[in-house]
Parts: C-alpha cells; sequence; structure tokens
C-alpha cells in the first residue's frame, strides 16, 4: 500500500497549537438538556438508590457514563437512513455495508449483528468450549461475561505501568509480552484464540502498538492460534499509531487500519463506537475462514436475523457503512482526541490524577486522588460518581474489576482487583463549553471529598453485577 503524505493531520496540529478545540462540525440540529436544581438532583439519586445505573437520562445534565451508541450522526448517515433498502433478503444496504467493512478491515466475510455483544455470543459459543482460556490484553465486561458463560477461563495480559498514572507510556493498552509468552508456554493447548482489544477501553483507553501486534501475532503463529480483534475503537487506535509511534506518520489511518487488520485472522466490533451510530455491529472473518463464517451464519439466523441483516434495518446498515468512512477521516479523529485530552487537563488543574497520556474514548482518574481516606469497603469510587451528579448533574462510571492474569514469571493463574474511574465522551455531541464545565463541577466535588463518609452496598447479581448495583450512604 502506498504511503501518502497527509495533510489533514497538519490541520489537526494547528487546532492542538492553538488550543481552539474548533469542531470539525456545524449543528444543524440541538437536544434540549436540563440541569435539575439541587434539591431535584438530591432526590433523583436518592430515589435511584445512589447508583448510575438507576437514573433517568433526562435528569442527566452532562452523560459520560459511555461513549457506546451515544454519538450523533451526520447529515450524511441520516441520508443513508432514507435510502435504507428494507428487503428481508439480499437488500442493496447490505452490499453496501459489506463492501465497505472489506474495504476498511480488508477481511472477506462479514456477518451483521445488532449489537457487540451479539457477535461475541456467536463467536464464543462457536470458538470457545468449557475450561478453556482466551488471552487478551483486556476483555471488555460483556466479553469476559460470554466466555464465563461457555465455561472458560478470560485471562487479561496488561501491564503493570496501566497502575502508574503518571508515567506517560503512550502505549498502555499494550499486552505485556513476558506474561503472554509465560501464559503460552504453560497454557497454549488450552488456547483456542488470542483476543486484541483496541483500543484497550478498559485499560484507561490506551492504544496498542502496531509492534505490539506484530509481536502478538508472532507469538500466536509460533502456537498456531488464531488471532482475532474486538475492534471497537480501531480507529482512534490507529490515529494513536499514527501520532504516538515511530514510523507511521506519513501513513493514512485507512493504510494503519489494514496494516493493524492484516494481523488477525478476523474481527468483531460494536459499531456503536467507532462506526458513530447508535445501533450495530458485525464480525468480520478473513478470506480463509470461510467455514467459520457460514457457522456464524446459521448461529445469526437463529439468534439475530436473516445472514444480510442480522437483527439491523436496511437503514442501520446504510448509516454504519457511511459512519465507518466518518470515523476513520483524520480531522474527525484529532479533534476527538484532543477533547479527550483537554478534559484530562482540566481535571489535572484541579488535582485529580488522571491517567496518562490521556486516551481516546474517555478520561480516566484515580479515585484516591479524591478519595483516599476511604478504604475500599466504603465503596470510594460510588462517592465519586454520586458527588459528581450531585455536584453538577454529571454521570460518569467507576467499576471495579476482578481480573485474571498469569504471573509473568510462572504463568500460573492469578487475580488482579482495581477501581477506576471512566468519563466517556460520547462522539460529537459535546462542546468545548460543556467540558469546561465539567471541569467546574470536578472542582467542586474536589474540595468537598474529604467529608465524604463512603457507601455501603446493599443489592449486586452475580451477573454484569455492577449493571445492577443498589446503594445507601453511610451516616
Ligand atoms: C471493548 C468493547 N467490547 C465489546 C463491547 C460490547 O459492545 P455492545 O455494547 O455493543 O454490546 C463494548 C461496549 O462498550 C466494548 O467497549
Amino acid at each position: 500500500m502506498s504511503k501518502r503524505k497527509n495533510t489533514t493531520s497538519r490541520r489537526g496540529q494547528l487546532q492542538s497549537e492553538m488550543e481552539t478545540l474548533a469542531e470539525p462540525y456545524r449543528i444543524k440540529m440541538v437536544e434540549r438538556i436540563r440541569l435539575l436544581d439541587r434539591a431535584e438532583r438530591e432526590k433523583v439519586l436518592k430515589e435511584a438508590f445512589y447508583s448510575m445505573a438507576y437514573i433517568n437520562a433526562e435528569d442527566v445534565f452532562i452523560d459520560l457514563a459511555t461513549d457506546s451508541g451515544t454519538g450523533a450522526m451526520s447529515d450524511e448517515q441520516w441520508a443513508g437512513m432514507m435510502r435504507g433498502d428494507e428487503a428481508y433478503i439480499r437488500s442493496r444496504s447490505f452490499f453496501e455495508f459489506e463492501k465497505t467493512i472489506q474495504e476498511v478491515f480488508g477481511y472477506k466475510h462479514v456477518i451483521p449483528t445488532h449489537q457487540g455483544r451479539a457477535a461475541e455470543n456467536i463467536i464464543m459459543e462457536l470458538l470457545v468450549s468449557p475450561e478453556q482460556i482466551i488471552l487478551s490484553n483486556t476483555h471488555f465486561d460483556t466479553t469476559r461475561a460470554h466466555v464465563q458463560n461457555q465455561r472458560a477461563v478470560p485471562v487479561d495480559l496488561i501491564k503493570d505501568v496501566l497502575w502508574k498514572f503518571d508515567e506517560e507510556d503512550p502505549f498502555k493498552g499494550n499486552f505485556d509480552v513476558p506474561r503472554l509468552k509465560a501464559a503460552l508456554e504453560k497454557h497454549h493447548e488450552r488456547v483456542p484464540f488470542i483476543l486484541i482489544t483496541v483500543l484497550n477501553n478498559l485499560a484507561c483507553s490506551s492504544p496498542v502498538s502496531m509492534k505490539n501486534i506484530r509481536e502478538v501475532s508472532a507469538l500466536a503463529r509460533k502456537y498456531r492460534i488464531p488471532v482475532y480483534f474486538d475492534a471497537c475503537r480501531f480507529a482512534e487506535n490507529a490515529y494513536f499509531i499514527k501520532t504516538r509511534e515511530k514510523g507511521f506518520k506519513d501513513w493514512s489511518i485507512q493504510e494503519i487500519v489494514r496494516e493493524m487488520f492484516k494481523y488477525g485472522d478476523g474481527c468483531w466490533m460494536s459499531a456503536k463506537k467507532d462506526a458513530i451510530v447508535n445501533i450495530g455491529g458485525f464480525i468480520a472473518l478473513s478470506e480463509k475462514h470461510e467455514e467459520l463464517a457460514r457457522r456464524c451464519q446459521e448461529r445469526l439466523v437463529l439468534y439475530e436475523g436473516f445472514m444480510t441483516y442480522g437483527g439491523l434495518a436496511g437503514r442501520d446498515l446504510e448509516a454504519l457503512a457511511v459512519g465507518l468512512r466518518e470515523g476513520i477521516d483524520e480531522d474527525y479523529l484529532a479533534h476527538r482526541t484532543q477533547q479527550v485530552a483537554y478534559l484530562a487537563r482540566l481535571f489535572e488543574d484541579v488535582g485529580v490524577q488522571v491517567s496518562k497520556p490521556a486516551g481516546g474514548s474517555g478520561v480516566f482518574i484515580n479515585v484516591d486522588s479524591l478519595y483516599g481516606h476511604l478504604p475500599p469497603e466504603k465503596l470510594p469510587g460510588v462517592a465519586l460518581v454520586c458527588d459528581l451528579y450531585l455536584e453538577g448533574g454529571v454521570r460518569a462510571s467507576a467499576i471495579p474489576f476482578h481480573l485474571n492474569t498469569v504471573d509473568p514469571k510462572t504463568g500460573e493463574l492469578c487475580n488482579i482487583d482495581f477501581l477506576l474511574a471512566r468519563f466517556a465522551l460520547p462522539r460529537r455531541v459535546y462542546t468545548k463549553g460543556h467540558l469546561d464545565y465539567v471541569g467546574k463541577v470536578m472542582a467542586e466535588v474536589k474540595k468537598k471529598a474529604r467529608k465524604s463518609k463512603g457507601y455501603r452496598l446493599v443489592s449486586a447479581p452475580k451477573v454484569l453485577g455492577h449493571f445492577f448495583v443498589k446503594f445507601e450512604p453511610l451516616k
């Protein structure tokens, strides 16, 4: 593939140097949001069991709970919605969708699903057996739950540098190669595939370098193990490869994407992220996996719909195809990543420790830098998200993790526990004014944090419990 000189990156750079954060789009339609007064927010929080999962969206002023499915579609995407061909069988929209994914990722077989976890369900059911081990840089929580649903073990091979928030490792999302080597040496017979999550959402939204992708793929080849990508934020990952990794600055995002995915057997994607749609997903497999693609299509008919729509309407397929191309536009990616970096800087300015360098989907902070006086059993993460809501109607998330990993020396399985708070930025939704507001709310929260007495857990179901938890403030 030819290496073109890219001019758009200079536009992004200029914006960043001038700190304008000027959006590379203008607003054609608006949606009203409302800030409830403090007494109303107190009532909402109490009635929602002090759990962000029970607060109605209309009671939130700035919603940073997730960047998934919350983006704003463009005029071109809405035009695509009108073009949607709703034929049940072999619609024109499917072929547009298929062609776009083939061109962007370089994979031949394309299977639409209604969102990411529907793809995970099909893949895990076909490829994973009880007692097997899936090795990943980090499984997203639905991915982990689907591996466990097959009675297999998800293992996350993150690097320890992730916990050093101030250490500016540009690729904190990488696989820890010594851990991967140890895990493969000890367990390779139990590993049906290796999963590369780009970018690494739960590892502070940090990217994976091309070097790391190549190293992982070489190790996988040595043991004849296939490699799949969880591609939700593939474009943000490619942008960081371009801007942070030596040798890629003159490559286009499209060229980097094709290079990344060349090292895999296939991918699946929740298109609700980097394809900037409100619903959608897919599985894409390389040419040699025709048989697996056919089996995926059989499962698709069972769970989702016919193989040319897979749980989506024709108009969704059109919007997704347009969104995938917009998602790899460099001006858009420059602005998006600058927004995340800007919010991170606002937090730092008021003394909150953020994961550095800033990542793709949002800002991750060290909760201890506000609530260090609260021990884990007094739920400092819950204190933070409740105070943010109470102070300014901002919704964020704080998720405690209990992960399996391996000892890099022995390859033995062991656990790690950690707590991260995430401020995920919806795509093309909020402006600099909104970010400044969130920065001010954080400043207030920081001032008062030490007075918090903490919270206690009232109830949490076993599967994906953090979506359903209820809490109570300690007196
Ligand atoms: C890395 C990653 N994988 C998979 C998923 C699941 O996708 P969906 O929510 O579309 O089911 C998500 C959702 O946030 C994610 O971030």
